[in-house]
């Protein structure tokens, strides 16, 4: 057996026996337990640190199990799943019996998506039901991207960390709610708004988001220690000046469309000039800022088209209230 073969079989007797495990997936890796096992689920809670009543998503290895975990499957949720599956997309639909409300945090729908993975697939596979997984990072915290990641921010809570490589997508996947008349995105992510609406023949509605220094309305999540600043792309240079002068450690994010500027700053990361390769790098970005010691970041939002609209979503909450702990 190869050694990623050894390792999948590893896994799956992790699950069998109801214990924890990081996973990966194309978008984030995941803090997976068996998703029928009410014990293991509720260990996942205490080790993200993550309120009971926050609930989780269920990953199965083909859409054609759709029908084993759902009560009922409308014809949207059918087409998206046929399109999207597998990948970046999570669909939230009425919960089927198999899945316990220590997963759903309680609710009478649940979240469901087929990873875009081979190593999450061939673990799927061997395991045969489904994985209850959030990202496996602590409750709030930036979602990791790598095993070294999950390793440096779990260590030994997980009983198995199984190392897929870097994710491909980076970000979360899409969450669509798909118990209305009209499917409506909870949470933009990989599969973005212009491929929803291509495959449904209409337009989607997204969540509201609005100006650009963010008030109240967005709690802190998916933040690193430093703190987030978001100003207009023109100002990125001067704001960062300004708050280094004042003696902060600054980290910029600079956009791709102002590469080369002087920048007086501690840390700069030089932003890639294509989405997808922000997408795939942002969590990283944010991480490695924290590890050079910088305590405030200073970043811009980009176009709020394809996986920019996820993207600026991430970055409007590393830059909300920190709230909670
Ligand atoms: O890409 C992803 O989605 C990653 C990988 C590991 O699959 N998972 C992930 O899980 O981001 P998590 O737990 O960090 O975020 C799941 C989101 C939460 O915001 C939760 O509120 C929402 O899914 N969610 C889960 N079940 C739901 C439901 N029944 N109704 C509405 N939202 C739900
Ligand atoms: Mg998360």
């Amino acid at each position: 057996m190869t050694a990623i073969a050894t390792d999948i079989e590893k896994a799956a007797g992790v699950l069998r026996a109801g214990g924890l495990l990081a996973l990966p997936t194309e978008t984030v890796y995941g803090l997976g337990a068996n998703a029928e096992d009410p014990d293991a689920v509720a260990r996942i809670f205490q080790v993200k640190g993550r309120p009971p009543s926050h609930p989780l998503i269920v990953h199965i290895g083909a859409a054609e199990q759709l029908d084993d975990w759902v009560e009922e499957v409308p014809q949207a949720a059918r087409l998206l799943a046929e399109h999207f599956w597998p990948g970046p997309l999570t669909l939230v639909l009425r919960r089927g019996h198999r899945v316990p409300l220590e997963a759903t945090g309680g609710l009478e729908t649940v979240a469901v998506r087929v990873p875009d993975h081979p190593v999450a697939l061939a673990l799927l596979s061997a395991f045969g039901g489904g994985v209850t997984a959030p990202s496996a990072n602590r409750f709030g915290s930036v979602s990791p991207t790598t095993a070294a990641h999950v390793r440096a921010e779990l260590g030994d809570a997980v009983d198995f960390v199984l190392d897929g490589g870097p994710c491909q997508v980076g970000v979360e996947s899409t969450i669509v709610d798909v118990t209305g008349d009209m499917p409506a995105i909870l949470r933009p992510g990989g599969v973005t708004r212009e491929d929803l609406e291509a495959a449904l023949g209409h337009p989607v509605a997204v969540p509201s988001t609005s100006g650009v220094r963010v008030p109240g309305q967005h709690p802190s999540h998916y933040a690193p220690r430093a703190r987030v600043v978001l100003v207009e792309p023109g100002k990125v240079v001067a704001e960062a000046e300004l708050a280094q002068d004042a003696g902060h450690q600054v980290g910029v994010f600079l956009p791709s469309s102002l590469v080369g500027a002087e920048v007086k700053a501690h840390a700069v990361v030089a932003l890639p000039g294509s989405l997808d390769a922000y997408a795939h790098g942002l969590y990283g970005f944010l991480r490695e800022l924290d590890e050079r010691g910088c305590d405030l970041i200073v970043a811009c939002l980009p176009a709020e088209e394809g996986l920019g609209l996820a993207i600026g979503n991430r970055l409007r909450r590393a830059a909300g209230p920190r709230t909670s702990g």
